[in-house]
C-alpha cells in the first residue's frame, strides 16, 4: 500500500496549486518543500517581494512627481530603506504562512527536506523514503548566468541579491531588458540610482509585440532608465565595492565599460532539476534543461509528471499553477486542460504591460489576414486624471471572421485589463462582442472596448 496517492516535489505556484486540487478531489497528497516557507520562489524572492518593492518605489515617484500637481504640497517623504525592505519581508510572511494555512485546511503533509526520487513510486526525504501511487515535479527554477560572470548577491546580484541591498546604489548595471530587469530596474531607478540596462537585442522584452516595445522603451527612458541596446555583456569585474561591465557593440564591434556600485544579472532562468535523481531514472530531458512531459504533463517514466517552470514554455506563476490544476486533475482520473493560446504576460513597471495570445509580427507571419484596432489612453479620462495617459490598447483581430487573436496593452492597470480579453478569448469572442459589452465610466476598461470598437466602425473617443 502506498502512503500517498500523490506527491509533490515543490511548493511554489505550481506545487501548492497541484496539491490543494489533487486534496480536494480526495487525493491523500503530501507537498515536498527543503525552504524554511512555503510558495517557491515566486513568493519568497520573486513576484511577490518585487511587486511590493514596485508598490512603495511607485508611491514615492507619486509623491515626489505628481502630487504637488494635485495640490498636495509638502516635503517628498525620504526613504528609510530598511524599513522598505522590512515591508516587503513581512509582505512575504504573510504570504508564505497563508500558503501554509491553505495546506493544512486541505489536509495536505508538508513533508520539509529536499526531496529526491530514488525510483518511481517512491520519494525520499531526508532520511525517509515515503511511498506513493504518484510524483509531481514542480522544483520550478533558478537564475542563469552568463560566462565570465560570476553571481556573489552582493556587489554582482540576480534577482535574489537585488531584493535586499544593504544600501541603495548610485550606479546599477542591469544586464538583459527582459521582465526582471525592467521591474527592478524601475524600482531602483525610482530610488535614485543611476540604472542603465545593457541588452544583446535591438528591442526590450523579447517577443512581445513590436509597438508594446517601442513605446515601452520611450516610457521608462523618459523615467530616467538608459538603455545600451545591442550589446553583448562580455564579462564583470567585481571588487569588494564596485565592478566594471564590459560589452561589445554588435554594430561596429567596439568594446567599452561600464562601472556600477551593483550589477544585476537577469538574462533568463533555467530549470532546476538536479539533485531529484531523474537522469538515474531515465526520465527524458530536453538540450535546454527542460524535463520533457506528454499533453498530460506524464514524463516517460509512468506516474512521474512535471509542470511548470521545469518543463517547456513560458515561465510563469499562472502558467505553472494552471499546469499544477490540471496534472492534479489528471492523476485523479479527470481531464485537466490548460489553453496554451490564451495566457497572459504582464510587466509590473509603471505604467504595466500586458499580453496575450498572438503578436502582430506572428499574425503577419502566419499570412493571416488581420486587423488592429488601437486606442490611445489619451482618449480616456480616467487615466487623464491620474496622470497615466502614456499608453494604448491594442488588439488584433482576423480580418473575416473578426475573432480576436491577441492584444496588447501598455497604461494604467493593464495587468488587470488584460482579463476581460482573456476571458472573450476563452470564448472564441468577436472584436464586436468587446465592443457591444456596455463598460462603465470612468473606467481605463473602457480603453479596451474603444480599442475593440476601433477593429469595427471606429473608436468614438478618438
Ligand atoms: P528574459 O528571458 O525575460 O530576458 C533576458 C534578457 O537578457 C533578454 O532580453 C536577452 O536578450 C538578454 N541577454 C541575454 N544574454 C545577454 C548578454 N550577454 N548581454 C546582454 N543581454 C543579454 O529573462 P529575465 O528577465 O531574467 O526573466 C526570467 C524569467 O522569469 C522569464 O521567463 C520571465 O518571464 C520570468 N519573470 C516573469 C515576471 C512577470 O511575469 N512579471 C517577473 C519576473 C520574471
Amino acid at each position: 500500500m502506498a502512503n500517498y496517492d500523490v506527491i509533490i516535489i515543490g511548493s511554489g505556484p505550481g506545487g501548492y496549486v497541484a496539491a490543494i486540487r489533487a486534496a480536494q478531489l480526495g487525493l491523500k497528497t503530501a507537498c515536498v518543500e527543503g525552504r524554511e516557507t512555503l510558495g517557491g520562489t515566486c513568493l519568497n524572492i520573486g513576484c511577490i517581494p518585487s511587486k511590493a518593492l514596485l508598490h512603495a518605489t511607485h508611491q514615492l515617484h507619486e509623491a515626489e512627481h505628481n502630487f504637488a500637481k494635485m495640490g498636495l504640497k509638502g516635503k517628498s517623504p525620504s526613504v528609510d530603506w530598511k524599513q522598505m525592505l522590512a515591508y516587503k519581508d513581512e509582505v512575504v510572511t504573510t504570504n508564505t504562512k497563508g500558503v501554509e494555512f491553505l495546506l493544512k485546511k486541505n489536509k495536505v503533509d508538508w513533508l520539509k527536506g529536499w526531496g529526491s526520487i530514488p525510483e518511481p513510486g517512491k520519494v525520499k526525504v531526508g532520511d525517509e523514503v515515503h511511498e506513493t501511487k504518484n510524483i509531481i515535479v514542480a522544483t520550478g527554477s533558478v537564475p542563469s548566468s552568463l560566462p565570465g560572470v560570476e553571481v556573489d548577491e552582493k556587489i554582482v546580484v540576480t534577482s535574489t541579491g537585488a531584493l535586499e541591498l544593504p544600501k541603495i546604489p548610485k550606479k546599477m548595471v542591469v544586464i538583459g531588458a527582459g521582465v526582471i530587469g525592467l521591474e527592478m530596474g524601475s524600482v531602483y531607478a525610482r530610488l535614485g540610482t543611476e540604472v542603465t540596462v545593457v541588452e544583446y537585442l535591438d528591442a526590450i522584452t523579447p517577443g512581445m509585440d513590436a509597438e508594446v516595445q517601442k513605446q515601452f522603451q520611450k516610457i521608462l527612458t523618459k523615467q530616467g532608465l538608459k538603455f545600451i541596446m545591442g550589446a553583448a555583456v562580455q564579462g564583470v569585474e567585481a571588487t569588494k565595492t564596485k565592478a566594471k561591465v564590459s560589452y561589445k557593440l554588435k554594430k561596429d564591434n567596439s568594446e567599452a565599460v561600464l562601472d556600477a556600485d551593483v550589477v544585476l544579472v537577469a538574462t533568463g532562468r533555467k530549470p532546476y532539476t538536479g539533485g531529484l535523481g531523474l537522469e538515474a531514472l531515465g526520465v527524458e530531458m530536453s538540450e535546454r534543461g527542460q524535463i520533457k512531459t506528454d499533453a498530460h504533463w506524464q514524463t516517460n517514466v509512468k506516474g512521474i509528471y512535471a509542470i511548470g517552470d521545469a518543463i517547456a514554455g513560458p515561465m510563469l506563476a499562472h502558467k505553472a499553477e494552471d499546469e499544477g490544476m490540471a496534472a492534479a486533475e489528471t492523476v485523479a482520473g479527470k481531464h485537466g486542460h490548460v489553453n496554451y493560446g490564451v495566457i497572459p504576460g504582464v510587466v509590473y513597471t509603471h505604467p504595466e504591460v500586458a499580453t496575450v495570445g498572438q503578436t502582430e509580427e506572428q499574425v503577419k507571419e502566419s499570412g493571416r489576414a488581420y486587423k488592429v484596432g488601437k486606442f490611445s489612453f489619451m482618449g480616456n479620462g480616467r487615466a487623464k486624471a491620474v496622470f497615466a495617459a502614456d499608453g494604448f490598447v491594442k488588439l488584433i483581430a482576423d480580418k473575416e471572421t473578426d475573432r480576436i487573436l491577441g492584444c496588447h496593452i501598455i497604461g494604467p492597470g493593464a495587468g488587470d485589463l488584460i482579463h476581460e480579453i482573456c476571458v472573450a478569448m476563452e470564448f472564441g469572442a468577436s472584436a464586436e462582442d468587446v465592443a457591444m459589452t456596455c463598460h462603465a465610466h470612468p473606467t481605463f476598461s473602457e480603453a479596451v472596448r474603444e480599442a475593440a470598437l476601433a477593429c469595427g466602425d471606429g473608436a468614438i473617443h478618438m
